[in-house]
């Protein structure tokens, strides 16, 4: 077992996490990624958005996000010299478990179609694959 430290993401954390991001595979980074949207993002999610840190750096990251309904966990990224240790499965059980505090019951993610790895990795875990019947549409607000 690793000895990294889980807690929420603070907006202090961003470009750690962001520089993560980038160098992770099979991450997809969009406009609402930048500083502003993730302040967004963490203000209204202050619980369910993770990070795990070793000796004062970021190692690994997570976001999840719900509308009092269903959640969507975006992002789950461990550093390449931490991965197999379990970090990623704590992030998700720990997220799940705020979750849970905050009275939701359902959560979905999406992995592209480009990282088969991840998608192992969360039918590892016991995430099931949804059969797609419809559209996702959407529309600049
Ligand atoms: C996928 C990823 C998050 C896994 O992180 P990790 O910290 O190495 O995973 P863990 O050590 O917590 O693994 C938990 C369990 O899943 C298994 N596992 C890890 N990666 C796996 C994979 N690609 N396929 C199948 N099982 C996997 C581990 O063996 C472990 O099993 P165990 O608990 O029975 O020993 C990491 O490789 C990563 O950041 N990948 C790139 C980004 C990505 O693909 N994110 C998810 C897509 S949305």
């Amino acid at each position: 077992m690793n000895s990294a430290y889980l807690r929420p993401m603070l907006i202090s954390d961003y470009q750690a996490v962001f520089s993560l991001w980038l160098a992770t595979e099979g991450m997809e980074l969009i406009e609402d990624d930048n500083e502003a949207g993730i302040a967004l993002y963490l203000q209204r999610n202050p619980c369910t958005c993770l990070v795990a840190e070793f000796q004062g750096e970021v190692v690994g990251s997570l976001l999840c996000g719900h509308d009092g309904r269903r959640a969507i966990l975006r992002h789950l990224a461990i550093r390449n010299d931490f991965r197999g240790q379990g970090i990623a499965r704590q992030l998700v059980e720990t997220c799940m478990d705020a979750l849970t505090a905050e009275g939701i019951r359902r959560c979905n993610l999406f992995v592209l179609d480009n990282n088969p790895t991840g998608a192992a990795f969360w039918a590892y875990l016991g995430w099931l694959k949804l059969p797609d019947n419809y559209q996702t549409l959407q529309r600049m607000v």
